[in-house]
């Protein structure tokens, strides 16, 4: 079924979020017939450039980030939706003229006036555009929604999260607010409620009593590339832990939900969070390792001696009776050896190890869920070698979801986009998950980060800082992704 009527109001136009990951959602969105006929896409940037410039430019982000060219028949109707409009975002004086502009646009388009306002600017733009836009009375006014999806950061820390989020609070109710994590767009992470709470199989075997250890990892290529001043005041632990892997460890720990709705989802989900443990400084300085690729110095737009971390490793425990005792290792980095995000399910080995039963020496059961960039699960078992007598051998259960379905499984922000237009907030972040999950953070934070002598250097392309390995072989554990 066709969506509703909207128009999409991008604040952050010429971005790079805009460029690389929202016009090729948008263009997916759009070719895949799943927006209402009367939905159009005004972007908003400080640039004054041409709409045509602009089109080409968003024309570009799409063929690279799709790898292919666009079709100029696909492409005229597409362009047919684009608009660009350039805006000083803190000249509140010409918002008028900006309101003037949208009403034409709804009036062409039928859009219902329902709009849907999408933040991809600088969080120091955030309240100053909010703001704008009510000063102009262009939040309550008496036809459609109107909505705002809010990218990261959501602030730097606890204290200016929660200042945001009171000035955004003020503006725009919760119920129109959508708070981004992409992370929860993605395939795999949407599949975890179901792959756990789907199967009799696992969720009798998910506590301390069975899982011996979980892994968190999400690994990049890439390095910090044009966004280095943002990056180097903010680091791998904000970047990266604060929202996505917490929300990872979220999916993974909560309790079953009453149903699907979103708030029983989300209620389970913040208790999570809110249940993370913090250890007291000396113990945290042995649980976290820090790491800086070589040469991100060099970065454009890095302090020449910055002590900004581009990797970390975390062992965190959650404070419930059900996970007492469990591990949970965090690990993401950038200029590693491969792209990959994946949660890895160790479960305790066989019982017949302590007391040296019948198989003493077997490889623990390992749940894999992929989720980039092969999406998929694996499950290891152990099993006889063909042919010998009693030689054990280590096999796995693969279903590689994105071999099935190739490059055509959607991605994050299609997913997402759609549902903010559904209105629904199963998969964007409630305020009290981020609230918590910046308490944690703050902890970890001012515990060790931003100290030199912590930080280790790494090679490009390596497998990050040795320290990473060595934080789980003190425990005789492993990375089961090297
Ligand atoms: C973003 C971070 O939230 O996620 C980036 O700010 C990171 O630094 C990106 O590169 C990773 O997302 P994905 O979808 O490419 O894994």
């Amino acid at each position: 079924s066709k969506n509703q009527p909207a128009l999409l109001i991008i604040f952050g136009g010429t971005g790079d979020l805009a460029k690389k990951k929202l016009s090729a959602a948008l263009y997916n969105i759009f070719k895949g017939e799943k927006t209402s006929e009367n939905f159009a896409i005004l972007s908003i940037g400080r640039k004054e450039i041409s709409k045509d410039d602009y089109k080409n430019m968003i024309k570009e982000g799409i063929e690279n980030s799709l790898n292919s060219n666009i079709k100029s028949k696909d492409w005229e109707s597409f362009e047919e939706k684009i608009f660009y409009y350039s805006l000083e975002f803190n000249k509140g004086e010409d918002y008028k003229s900006l309101e003037k502009y949208i009403s034409e646009l709804e009036g062409k388009f039928d859009t219902k006036g329902n709009r849907l306002y999408y933040f991809a600017v600088s969080p120091e733009y955030f309240s100053v555009i909010a703001n704008n836009l009510k000063q102009e009375n262009m939040i309550n006014q008496e036809t459609g929604w109107k909505r705002v999806i809010i990218e990261k950061p959501f602030g730097k820390d606890l204290k200016t999260a929660q200042e945001l989020n009171k000035e955004l609070s003020e503006i725009f109710k919760e119920e129109n607010t959508f708070r981004i994590d992409h992370y929860l767009g993605k395939e795999m992470i949407q599949n975890m409620m179901v792959i756990r709470f789907a199967n009799a199989i696992f969720e009798p075997l998910w506590s301390a009593e069975h899982i011996d250890n979980v892994q968190l990892i999400v690994s990049e290529e890439e390095g910090v590339g044009s966004r280095g001043e943002y990056y180097d005041s903010s680091g791998a632990i904000r970047d990266m832990v604060q929202n996505h892997l917490l929300q990872l460890l979220a999916l993974v720990t909560m309790e079953k939900p009453y149903d699907t709705n979103p708030e029983s989802i989300r209620k389970e989900k913040v208790k999570v969070i809110k249940s993370i443990s913090v250890l007291d400084k000396e113990d945290l300085k042995k649980h976290i390792v820090l790491g800086q690729y070589r040469g991100y110095k060099n970065e454009d737009k890095v302090n020449e001696d910055s002590n900004t971390e581009t990797f970390v490793a975390l062992k965190i425990f959650l404070k419930h009776e059900k996970w007492r005792g469990v591990p949970f290792y965090l690990m993401t980095g950038k200029r590693l050896k491969e792209k990959f995000a994946g949660i890895i399910i160790e479960f305790k080995a066989n019982k017949d190890k302590e007391s040296n039963l019948l198989y003493p020496e077997v490889t623990p059961n390992i749940l894999f869920i992929k989720i980039q960039p092969e999406e998929g699960i694996s499950l290891t078992l152990n099993a006889k070698k063909p042919a010998t007598e009693e030689e054990i051998t280590s096999v796995s259960m693969d279903f590689c979801q994105s071999c099935m379905l190739g490059y055509n499984s959607p991605q994050a922000y299609e997913k997402l986009l759609l549902d903010a237009i559904k209105g629904d907030h199963t998969r964007f972040t409630r305020w009290d998950e981020v609230e918590y999950a910046w308490k944690f953070i703050d902890e970890l934070i001012s515990c060790c980060t931003r100290d030199k002598n912590i930080i280790e250097e790494y090679e490009q392309g390596s497998n990050g800082p040795e320290g990473a390995k060595k934080l789980l072989e003190r425990d005789n554990r492993r990375w089961w992704k090297e």
